[in-house]
């Protein structure tokens, strides 16, 4: 039963066909394997390399296919190696020899990279969306929260106050620019291999145009042996994937921190967290903790490509077919990862009192007391070390700068004046800082406004 039964006389050993096999995954390809067919089925008829009457039968063939695999009613069969050669077997059952017409002109080469782009067009639309989903969730949440604040962090110490909000919007921005870069990658998918051949195309008239045109190609490739022998494409996007997760899994980061006993800055919904089998108490964040680990795989299937490919002569070399499984690791554990943590976000709540508290506590107001001693012509660097000696002082005492008196802060410099307490307070500080994305309450108010209606757009 197998296409080149004509030269091979002996049955395939039983263990090769399991290790040569790809249907046990690439059967996630049966749909557009069936779409990308239908069209080169139209192609055919209309440059009259088949009958119109063929046409028909074959499409209507491959639509009965499409629904049994709709209804997981198809049978995928490991002797028949892949999808390509299961859907052209059963249709060949099913219409008779005319099912063996649909081949010409077509080689599982270009039908690969064709099915592989239809697949990966599909699927970085539906990450779009998730994308401006999970940025919707931020985009509310940052509104909802305009008047949090809490200390902003270098090191992980306390550095400068600023609006929970600003927070949020930053992890907006990021996933904002890997929508971008989403759309960018797209480009470069959306070029259409069909009619490459083998590898050096095909003598049948046919018409390459008329195919993009069918399956929404924007473009069509111009070397048949790049086209058949190219999987950059998809290192593009798993490089894409990767960069998303890594931004998902610093957020992730935050979260478990702040979900803890120590920072107690959120609380995660419990629907959204798990117990554990031992310790009665515990509440443990394994959603965050799972995308933070998940990320691994997925910088490992963008690795794991880029050395299958880095030795390969052209053009289509059997190693190729590893370009799947990882691929589709990937778009599956990006897309679920989206999802949980935007559903997660949703029903999270943040802890005004203990942001507050920590806030108070990290003399995160040292900035602005050095940026005042500038405004009075003292140089940045001594009003510095003026700062410093006023932090040292407050540590030894086990006061905060807001404790400290007017004659207190004269021992260090006399241009202090009453204004300082002003100058010092918290909210002030964000406030003051209304530079164009900067933590102001105005400024925060102004890009959530922004981005929402770039969002609708
Ligand atoms: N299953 C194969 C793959 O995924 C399809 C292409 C096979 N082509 C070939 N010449 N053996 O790459």
């Amino acid at each position: 039963m197998k296409m080149w039964d004509g030269r091979f006389k002996v049955a395939t050993d039983k263990l090769l066909e399991e290790f040569n096999a790809s249907i046990g995954f690439d059967y996630k390809l049966a749909k557009y394997d069936i779409q990308g067919s239908i069209a080169h089925a139209k192609m055919l008829a209309k440059c009259n390399i088949i009958t119109k009457q063929d046409k028909e039968k074959i499409i209507a063939g491959l639509k009965e296919i499409l629904a049994e695999v709709e209804n997981d009613e198809f049978e995928f069969k490991v002797e028949l190696e892949d999808i390509h050669m299961n859907i052209e077997h059963y249709l060949t059952e099913k219409i008779g020899p005319v099912g063996g017409k649909l081949h010409t002109a077509r080689s599982r080469n270009d039908q690969v990279a064709l099915d592989v782009r239809l697949y990966l067009k599909d699927q970085i639309e539906q990450i779009q969306n998730l994308i401006k989903q999970f940025q919707d969730v931020l985009l509310d949440l940052a509104k909802k929260n305009i008047d949090l604040i809490m200390p902003g962090y270098t090191h992980l110490q306390r550095a400068q106050p600023i609006r929970a909000s600003h927070h949020l919007l930053a992890y907006q921005q990021k996933l904002k620019r890997d929508y971008q870069r989403l759309d960018d990658c797209y480009q470069r998918v959306d070029i259409l291999p069909l009619g490459s051949g083998a590898l050096a195309g095909t003598k049948f008239d046919i018409d390459r145009d008329f195919v993009a045109q069918e399956l929404g190609f924007s473009q069509i490739s111009q070397n048949t042996l790049d086209a058949v022998s190219e999987r950059d494409f998809v290192i593009e996007f798993l490089s894409t994937a990767s960069t998303i997760m890594m931004h998902l899994s610093r957020f992730s980061e935050e979260l478990i921190l702040w979900s803890s006993s120590e920072f107690q800055f959120i609380a995660i919904a419990d629907a959204f967290c798990t117990g554990s089998s031992i310790m009665p108490q515990k509440k443990n964040p394994d959603i965050p903790e799972l995308v933070r680990g998940k990320t691994g795989r997925v910088y490992g299937n963008l690795i794991q490509l880029l050395t299958t490919m880095k030795g390969l002569p052209l053009a289509y070399n059997k190693d190729m077919q590893e370009d799947k499984e990882g691929l589709f690791d990937t778009v599956d554990t990006l897309k679920v990862s989206l999802e949980v943590m935007s559903r997660m976000l949703a029903n999270t709540k943040f802890n005004r009192d203990k942001m507050i508290e920590a806030t108070e506590k990290g003399f995160v107001n040292a900035t602005d007391v050095a940026d005042y001693l500038v405004e009075e012509d003292i140089p940045f660097r001594q009003a510095h070390e003026i700062v410093g000696e006023l932090v040292f002082y407050c540590l030894e005492k086990d006061k905060k700068l807001s404790d400290l008196s007017l004659e207190e802060w004269g021992q260090f410099s006399e241009v202090f004046n009453e204004d300082i307490y002003q100058v010092i307070d918290i909210k002030n500080c964000v406030d003051n800082r209304n530079v164009v994305g900067g933590p102001a309450k105005d400024e925060v108010l102004r890009v959530i406004k922004r981005e929402q209606k770039l969002l609708n757009n």
